[in-house]
């Protein structure tokens, strides 16, 4: 099957990115927020990122109004009809996405191959609400979209081998290196970066460090970019809690249950960077300032 248009469902921080990088990499794009204003604030920040990749000479400026022209933004649903392929970016509710499914299911063709970018539900328990569990695969991208390399092809006991290899290959035409990862809690990047994540708060509970030693140490010990509680702040501190649970609620091992510091962060609101505050103070971006607990 030719893939030609690509619906996007959800135009978030991840939503946005995925419709970027499918409209950069060719295919018509029309992705769909809940109301006009949410549509318009998804695309302008598209239109944002691509008029920095003009600036820095990655892009002309003839690419950028390709790729623009590619992506369309709407509310309806029905405007899926015709879509090869559906990536789902919303909310990390089960409900919520079995119910965007089922209605899918009944607008799109019978040809077409959903796909969810859910970081911890299960794909299988995603993709009974529709008719079509051997056509649905997980696309597990990573934030930030348009930078980040990978992306978990994640197949269920009941994706159609086929389909599989097609949405392997799909993820390589997004320019993104695909890896293979069964239906299970967490795939592959987040059952090795949660503990991790998680660890560093109890280091920091326990007094191994500071903030700043803890991050310094993975950072210029280790050579990641961002040292973990850094990377928390910028994952969401309720976001990285809600996988944890998940997670913890379908291994029952320690390594995935929530240190007690996380949960009283979160109930305080201080949710990382986009909410001013986690682990760092971000009251100037530039220059954000450990927390002091
Ligand atoms: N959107 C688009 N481009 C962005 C961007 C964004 N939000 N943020 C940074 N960039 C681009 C910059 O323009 C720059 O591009 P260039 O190299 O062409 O000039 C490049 O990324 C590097 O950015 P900076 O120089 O400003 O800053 P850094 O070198 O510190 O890189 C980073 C920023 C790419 C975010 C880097 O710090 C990094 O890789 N951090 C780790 C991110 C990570 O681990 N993400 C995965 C999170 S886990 C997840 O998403 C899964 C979920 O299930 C939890």
């Amino acid at each position: 099957m030719a893939i030609r248009k690509v619906g996007v469902v959800g135009c978030g921080l991840m939503g946005s990115g995925i419709a970027q990088v499918c409209a950069a990499a060719g295919f018509a794009t029309v992705v769909r927020e809940v109301s006009p204003d949410v549509v318009e604030k998804g695309l302008k920040g598209i239109e944002k990122n691509l008029a920095r990749l003009v600036e820095k000479g990655t892009l002309t400026e003839a690419q950028k109004g390709e790729i623009r022209g590619r992506l369309k933004g709407t509310t309806a649903l029905e405007d899926f009809k015709d879509c090869d392929v559906v990536i789902e970016a919303i909310t990390e509710q089960l409900p919520a996405k079995r119910e965007l499914f089922a209605k899918l299911d009944s607008i799109c063709g019978p040809a077409a191959i959903f796909a969810s970018n859910t970081s911890s539900l299960t794909i299988t328990e995603i993709s009974t609400a529709t008719k079509r569990p051997e056509r649905f695969v997980g696309l597990h991208f990573f934030n930030p979209v348009p930078v980040m390399k990978l992306v978990e092809v994640v197949r269920t006991i009941a994706t159609e081998p086929a389909v599989y290899d097609e949405m392997v290959d799909f993820g390589a035409k997004l320019g993104k290196t695909p890896v293979r990862a069964h239906d299970s809690t967490g795939f592959i990047v987040n059952r090795l970066l949660v503990p991790y994540l998680l660890d560093s708060i109890r280091a920091l509970e326990e007094g191994v460090g500071s903030i700043e030693d803890i991050d310094n140490s993975m950072k210029l010990g280790c050579g990641h970019p961002m040292g973990p509680l850094t990377l928390l702040d910028f994952v969401g501190l309720d976001t990285t809690y809600y996988i944890a649970n998940i997670m913890f609620e379908e291994f029952r091992e320690k390594r995935f249950a929530s240190p007690p510091l996380l949960k009283r962060m979160v109930l305080a609101g201080w949710n990382g960077r986009k909410a001013g505050r986690g682990f760092y103070d971000y009251s100037d971006p530039a220059k954000p300032k450990a927390m002091k607990f």
